[in-house]
């Protein structure tokens, strides 16, 4: 019998699924606590070993555990030419929509498996990474409905996870939390390629850098923001962000786009961490303009954002993807693979395998290829249009040089903490505190904060 479908037809008209059946397929369209999400996540995993691996990546401060679910193939281990996907969602503990999506996405997912050719390409061809809550203990702690901000933004220790990493355009010298430090060691482990951080109370999809200074040439703008705009575009008009007609007062965005920095500098967020720090092209989306709406409007909202979801996560096969031999055919790590023209702050590296994986658009490129040691070679490459469908081109790079031993990676000694410039301009907006962010939302309930990502 297919629970899935029985439990779609029957949710909307109030049935409590989930207590009468014994499977977990038939998720409701309502919030799940931090238990009852781990006990779905539990018994997908059970209900699905070959294509599921369920770990947790770190506890709260309260102790609650993070929990990640992985689909693909090789769920248990990265293989090789398998790009690494990750969403991210509830970081900010009272915006919860995506915080749901992502359960239904997982039960979407596993269900579609064997019958859905689309679903089992995506699954056959990524390793997806799901963690559905960063921040349990500001779940927990948001009283609903709640549209507006609350202190279950926050984690137990008051501190906000997206001014909580290290930032390299200015001193970030907030204490990084557990829930931090989890997902910064998560992205140690894996090397992801491409991801989204879902957020709520606008409706827009964000792209880096959030911060910047006055050693960036065009404030806020990256070397890839052609990428960035077609990943963003690939979320906002497939989920009808464009069409919104915005929240409330707030900006509208055209095509449901913005650069995060130009919409407001972010200092310490996780998008720009992702990007420079962790070689992983990360977008911020915010897909409702109500931080914590009615349970009864989640049905709606799934209807908006699976074709988005989907679509999106198709889009880790852009570009270009192999491995740096030496001419023994020895796998090279930590060798530089970038695109001419498109140095990042840290420089992106061969992993451990010696892969590279390049988020690029249909084009010509010219690769640059430098061995720790050796002189840089270039290599040319077009990438034809329409082409990536569930895999970058492959091209492996045999580097001419003499015999390199393999090295491990070492991104994260040689990388600068900071870009320096000199400090003090003065042009960063102060962070505000969390009383006075308290004290404005009791003088002025109807005023809308404008802290969201
Ligand atoms: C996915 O992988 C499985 C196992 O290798 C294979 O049987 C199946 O045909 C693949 N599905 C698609 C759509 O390629
Ligand atoms: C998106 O917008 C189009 C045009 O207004 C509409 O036909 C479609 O139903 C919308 N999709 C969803 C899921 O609401
Ligand atoms: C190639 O990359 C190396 C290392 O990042 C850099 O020093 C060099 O300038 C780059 N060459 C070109 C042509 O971009
Ligand atoms: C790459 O360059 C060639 C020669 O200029 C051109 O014919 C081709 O259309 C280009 N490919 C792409 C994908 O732009
Ligand atoms: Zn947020």
């Amino acid at each position: 019998m297919d629970l899935a479908r029985f439990s779609r037809t029957v949710a909307p008209l109030g049935f409590f699924v989930v207590g009468l059946l014994p499977s977990v397929l038939g998720l409701d369209f309502g919030y799940h606590s931090s238990e009852s999400l781990e006990k779905f996540l539990k018994a997908v995993n059970q209900n699905y070993p070959s294509i599921t691996h369920l770990h947790s990546i770190g506890k709260s401060v309260a102790g609650r555990d993070l929990w990640v679910l992985v689909l693909g193939r090789f769920p248990t281990k990265h293989t090789i030419g398998i790009p690494e996907f990750k969403y991210v969602a509830n970081m900010h503990g009272d915006e919860v929509v995506a915080r749901e999506m992502l359960l239904h996405l997982i039960e979407y997912l596993v269900t579609e498996y064997g019958k859905n050719s689309e679903i089992e390409q995506i699954i056959n061809s990524t390793r997806i990474h799901i963690l559905p809550s960063m921040n349990p203990d500001g779940f927990e702690a948001s009283d609903p409905p709640n549209c507006m901000f609350s202190n279950g933004r926050f984690n137990k220790n008051m501190f906000d996870l997206n001014r909580n990493f290290p930032d390299a355009f200015e001193a970030n010298t907030a204490e990084i939390q557990p829930e931090t430090q989890a997902v910064m060691d998560w992205m140690q482990n894996e090397n992801f390629v491409l991801s989204a951080n879902f957020h709520g109370g606008a409706m827009v999809a964000s792209f880096p850098y959030d911060n910047s200074n006055s050693a960036i040439a065009a404030k806020g703008v990256t070397p890839d923001q052609d990428v960035f705009r077609h990943l963003a575009k690939t979320y906002s008009l497939n989920a009808n962000m464009s069409r919104s007609d915005g929240c409330d007062d707030s900006n509208r965005f055209e095509d449901g786009i913005t650069n995060g920095y130009s919409w407001y500098p972010v200092k310490g967020g996780m998008q720009d961490y992702n990007y420079i720090w962790g070689q992983c092209f990360e977008i911020t989306l915010e897909i409702s303009c109500c931080k914590y709406p009615p349970a009864s409007s989640l049905q709606n909202f799934w209807a908006i954002n699976r074709p988005a979801l989907i679509k999106y996560m198709k889009q880790v096969h852009l570009g270009v993807k192999g491995q740096v031999f030496d001419i023994r055919r020895n796998p090279i790590a930590n060798a530089i693979v970038e695109e001419v023209g498109r140095s990042h702050i840290c420089p992106y590296r061969t992993n451990q395998n010696g892969e590279y994986y390049l988020l690029l658009l249909p084009g010509n490129y010219t690769l640059n290829v430098t061995v720790p040691g050796s002189k840089s070679i270039t290599q040319k490459l077009e990438l034809p249009a329409g082409q990536q469908l569930y895999s970058a081109r492959n091209y492996d790079i045999v580097y001419p040089g003499p015999t390199v031993r393999a090295t491990s990676p070492t991104q994260a000694a040689s990388c600068p903490k900071a870009v320096s410039v000199s400090s003090n301009n003065g042009a960063m907006p102060l962070k505000p505190t969390t009383f006075a962010l308290s004290f404005l939302a009791t003088l002025l309930p109807t005023m809308v904060l404008p802290q969201t990502h």
